[in-house]
């Protein structure tokens, strides 16, 4: 990340970014598009101290926001940790919608506000409250689990929130045989399998959406690129399915797989998820190489320099995020009960 100063010109901008290649190969930063990004990026800088704001940015929006106006940038998980704990009157949080309402169900307080163009995700979509309640009658005595990738609304009708950075660990503790996690198929067939390998005995039921950006990668595409690239690490996701995830060097969260990359010595790497993490990799490890491809999240690409300047200055009624208490009380408690089985 840039360091904090008042003013960024275009070649400092440039210099941060040149090296990232959005996408993989295709899109690259020039210097006449950071002379373009700069006013935004100063103007927004200077609102941020003004109105006492803080902006969360997920690795998977755009490289301009990460290094240009972000404060935290993470997982799901450290940036819902970075919303409990923050001072700030103001969250803008450049993500997904359901990230943004997590961040208000622990701060009813506080003004957030959400820059991005689309609601929901093609994972979050697939499931909401009344089908929750439909499961609850159908599997009575089941814990409910819920990826952080849900609703609030969806959340207020669970008993647990995870994400990918600690759903195996969380599973692993809750006093119960018998756990229904939702709404990530793959997820649900990776949690079966992990479950089994770590000796753990519990009958796991789960949901059918799937991630449209995790769900396309295929063991063969590492079968090819490891013909190739006999040395390469690959990394996946675990909404990836079980084959991707079986073939894959390391599987984590967006964070555990730059975590991964950091400590390892290898130099070349295949990164089966979202191609914000591809950036990340380009810019902050200039040594290592990515090989093969990316995947673009359209929900978290949505988020824009301009929606984030917008809502700091004048924000529409979407772009601020209202929850009715008693969803906003319940959800609550589902996503307490994540930090709570975490610090076990
Ligand atoms: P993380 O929990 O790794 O941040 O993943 C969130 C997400 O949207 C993955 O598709
Ligand atoms: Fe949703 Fe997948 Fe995009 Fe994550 S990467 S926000 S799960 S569509």
């Amino acid at each position: 990340m840039l360091t904090k100063q008042k003013s960024l010109t275009a070649q400092e901008l440039y210099e941060s970014l040149k090296n990232i290649r959005v996408g993989g190969t295709v899109c690259h930063y020039s210097l006449k598009k950071c002379a373009e990004f700069v006013p935004v990026i100063n103007e927004i800088n200077e609102l941020k101290e003004q109105l006492n704001a803080v902006i969360l940015v997920h690795s998977y929006v755009s490289p301009e926001i990460v290094y240009g106006v972000a404060d935290y940038v993470g997982d799901s998980y450290a940036l819902s940790k970075n919303a409990l704990e923050t001072s700030a009157d103001v969250i803008v949080f450049a993500a997904v919608r359901f990230m943004g309402e997590t961040a208000k169900v622990m701060n009813p307080e506080k003004e957030v506000l959400i820059p991005t163009a689309l609601d929901g995700c093609t994972l979050a979509d697939s499931i909401n409250a009344a089908d929750v309640r439909r499961l609850r009658r159908q599997f009575p005595n089941y814990t409910f689990v819920c990826y952080i990738n849900t609703t609030a609304e969806v959340k207020a009708e669970c008993d647990v929130c995870v994400t990918s950075s600690n759903v195996y660990k969380i599973v692993e503790r809750i006093p119960n045989d018998k756990i229904y996690f939702l709404p990530d198929k793959l997820m649900g067939q990776n949690l079966v399998n992990e479950m089994h390998v770590r000796g753990v005995h519990k009958t796991i039921s789960y949901y059918t959406g799937t991630c449209y950006v995790h769900e396309e990668y295929g063991e063969e595409q590492i079968f090819r690129v490891r013909c190739e690239y006999p040395n390469v690490k690959v990394v996946s996701h675990p909404e990836c399915n079980p084959a991707v995830v079986a073939n894959s060097d390391f599987v984590g969260s967006t964070a555990e797989m730059l975590g991964f990359m950091r400590e390892t010595e290898s130099k070349e790497f295949l990164m089966l998820t979202e191609c914000g993490l591809s950036s990340r990799l380009q810019k902050e490890f200039p040594d290592k190489k990515l090989v093969g491809t990316c995947t673009l999240c359209r929900y978290m690409k949505s988020n824009t320099l301009e929606d984030i300047l917008r809502v700091l200055k004048d924000p529409a009624p979407r772009d601020r995020v209202v929850l009715d208490e008693t969803v906003r009380q319940k959800a609550a408690k589902c996503i307490e009960a994540m930090f709570a089985y975490t610090r076990q």
